[in-house]
């Protein structure tokens, strides 16, 4: 398993994970724009291949902000989504950025216990925050 930053050619896998994986899935659009410009934290991993898995941080105010992260499902729940998270840590503190958050769907327990496991601590309930109305938590490490 390889894991690197994201090259233009994965980008057609990517927008298909999100589809896979979320009801409300960035549109491709977004996707270009955060590969155009936030390339240094969009990191894929590749396994025979294949991307099997990725996750999308920008920085704004010397603060690092993951926007999603998504593993295929076969490979799920192997560590992979943890070993993303910790190589895009690792990112953010060469750069001299500790102070990190994110948000996170309330009904995502598999989400939730990855990140409360990487360090992030629940901060804030975000009333309505996605489309649907569902509330979302806001946490941050840092
Ligand atoms: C969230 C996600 C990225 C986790 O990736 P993963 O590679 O499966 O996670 P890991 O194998 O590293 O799991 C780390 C920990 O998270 C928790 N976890 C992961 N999947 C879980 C599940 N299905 N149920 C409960 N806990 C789970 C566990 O605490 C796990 O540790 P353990 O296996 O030692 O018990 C993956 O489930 C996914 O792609 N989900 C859909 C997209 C999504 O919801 N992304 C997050 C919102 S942006």
């Amino acid at each position: 398993m390889i894991f690197r930053q994201v090259e233009a050619d994965d980008l057609y896998t990517i927008i298909d994970l999100e589809y896979q994986n979320f009801d409300f899935p960035y549109p491709p659009e977004i996707i270009n724009f955060l590969y155009e410009s936030y390339r240094n934290t969009f990191l894929v991993v590749e396994k025979d291949r294949d991307i099997i898995g990725f996750v999308i941080g920008i920085t704004q105010k010397k603060e690092g902000h993951i926007l999603v992260i998504a593993v295929r499902d076969d490979f799920k729940r192997k560590g992979i989504g943890t070993v993303l998270m910790k190589k895009l840590i690792n990112v953010y503190e060469k750069n001299g950025i500790t102070r990190l958050k994110l948000e996170v769907r309330e009904s995502n327990v598999a989400a939730i216990s990855m990140y409360r496991k990487l360090g992030f601590k629940i901060n804030n309930k975000l009333k309505h925050y996605y489309e649907d109305g569902e509330d979302g938590l806001l946490l941050r490490r840092g």
